[in-house]
């Protein structure tokens, strides 16, 4: 596996992001690199704040476009802290979400123009990509019956079910037009399936 690597997990609410993160976090140990894990937006303590803004069901009147910038705000810190830091001394990156949710939550979700993200990502993060994204694939009827029993919503969780019907598409469509980057995985299978395939893919990196 190149030590360096930057991986990131992408899906809707309810796929299960974060059993499977942990999967691959303990799996990449357990092969003997270094794997710092994190997630987007926060990952760092100024990023951990701006989530709590954007997560708070009580912003109501938070606008698409603050969305957007805090959401660029806070990786931009992220990446400043954690992720090249770490990518440059060797060690591995596992990213609970990163770029490619922006696209889909704020552009496919909230109908943002893609140039203006498009924008920002050329401003805050002009040199680096993912080396691989796994994309947790599930119908969001299926995801909604999961995470339905949630007082807590958190304020994208409170979205309604087109909300995630077309961040869905999206990432699909994403996937689709990235395949040598992305790895599509249908969340509906047994957790021991899902952890299969999975090892399967980082094995082949190796
Ligand atoms: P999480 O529930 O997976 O931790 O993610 C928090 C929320 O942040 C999730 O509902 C999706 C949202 N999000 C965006 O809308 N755009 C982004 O770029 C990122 C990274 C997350």
């Amino acid at each position: 596996m190149k030590k360096n690597l930057f991986i990131t997990l992408e899906g809707i609410e309810g796929a299960g992001k974060s059993t499977v993160i942990d999967f691959i976090e303990n799996f990449i140990t357990s092969s003997g690199y270094d794997v710092v894990k994190t997630r987007e937006p926060g990952g760092t303590a100024i990023g951990e704040q701006i989530r709590e803004i954007l997560l708070n069901k009580n912003n109501d009147k938070l606008t698409d476009d603050t969305e957007l910038l805090l959401i660029f705000a806070a990786r931009a810190q992220h990446l400043s802290e954690i992720i090249l830091p770490n990518l440059t001394s060797n060690k591995i990156v596992l990213c609970d979400r990163f770029i490619d949710a922006s696209y889909a939550y704020q552009g496919a979700g909230r109908g943002i123009e893609q140039s203006k993200i498009n924008l920002l990502e050329n401003w805050v993060m002009p040199d680096i990509k993912p080396d691989l994204t796994f994309l947790l694939d599930l119908d969001p009827k299926i995801a909604f019956e999961r995470t339905n029993k949630r007082s807590d919503a958190d304020r994208f969780e409170s979205e309604d079910i087109h909300f995630f019907e077309k961040i869905r598409q999206y990432y699909l469509e994403r996937a689709e037009n990235e395949p040598e980057r992305f790895r599509v995985i249908n969340s509906e299978l047994s957790l021991e399936d899902v952890q299969e395939q999975i090892k399967n893919i980082l094995k082949d990196m190796v």
